[in-house]
């Protein structure tokens, strides 16, 4: 920036377990989204290695890349980035166009019962501006599960939503983790800090907390 170097992330040295809640938090410019980018292979890190689920993502191909995003990870972002005047059902079966190695499974079936899943069956039929924001976030997630990843990354998910929206995300999210998904969320809530298990927290890029809580 201009004439100083800003370190996004530096020295950090992290292991995350499979089916592990974590919560990631700190002020504004800490580099919790870097670390989510680089997770979620949307961003290449300037130097160390980044290995999840086995892969290392450093000098993989974008082939190689573009799979494992589609495949591997699902997004949840705070401003639910669905496209708009396309139902909920076709925004949840589009991460299946791009999935190359599925073969012949019925779309439109897995992505019913995704909606389903997070219970809007009744909105399948919905836009975007149709929906609440509570509602929305929920096509978020159902498309960020329709490729049944094994890690979920969200950056900020609670953030646009009242507190009793919050709540219910929160609860759907508990839901994912009791069946196995790997929950990394990007957090300034508490009540997010308060129902993961382990807390990172940064300052200045650096890792400078990392708290595990006993299972509630
Ligand atoms: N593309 C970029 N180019 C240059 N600097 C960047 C870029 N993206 C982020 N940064 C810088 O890296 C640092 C970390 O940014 P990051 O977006 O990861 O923070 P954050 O913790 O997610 O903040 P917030 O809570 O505001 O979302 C900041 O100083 C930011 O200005
Ligand atoms: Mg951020």
């Amino acid at each position: 920036m201009g004439g100083e170097v800003i370190h996004a992330l530096r020295d950090v040295s992290l292991k995350i377990n499979k089916g592990e809640y974590v919560a990631v938090m700190g002020p504004s410019g800490s580099g919790k989204s870097t670390l989510m980018n680089l997770i979620g292979a949307l961003d290449v890190p300037t130097s160390g290695d980044l290995v999840v689920n086995g892969l290392n993502l450093s000098g993989q191909e974008s082939d190689t890349l573009a799979d494992f995003r589609n495949l591997t990870v699902g997004f949840v972002f705070q401003q639910f980035n669905l496209l708009s005047r396309t139902s909920a059902l076709e925004n949840v079966k589009l991460p299946l166009f791009y999935a190359r190695h599925l073969g012949s499974i019925n779309a439109g079936e897995r992505a019913r019962k995704c909606l389903q899943q997070v219970g809007l069956s009744d909105r399948m039929h919905h836009d975007p501006t149709q929906l609440s924001g509570g509602q929305q976030q929920r096509v978020a997630i159902a498309r960020a599960l329709v490729n049944q990843p094994s890690v979920v990354l969200a950056d900020e998910p609670t953030g646009a939503l009242d507190t009793k929206t919050s709540v219910e995300i929160l609860d759907l999210f508990q839901q994912l983790n009791d069946k196995g998904i790997t929950l990394i969320v990007v957090t300034h809530d508490p009540e997010v800090a308060e129902v993961s298990r382990r807390n990172l927290l940064f300052r200045d890029g650096r890792l400078v907390d990392d708290v595990s809580m006993a299972r509630r």
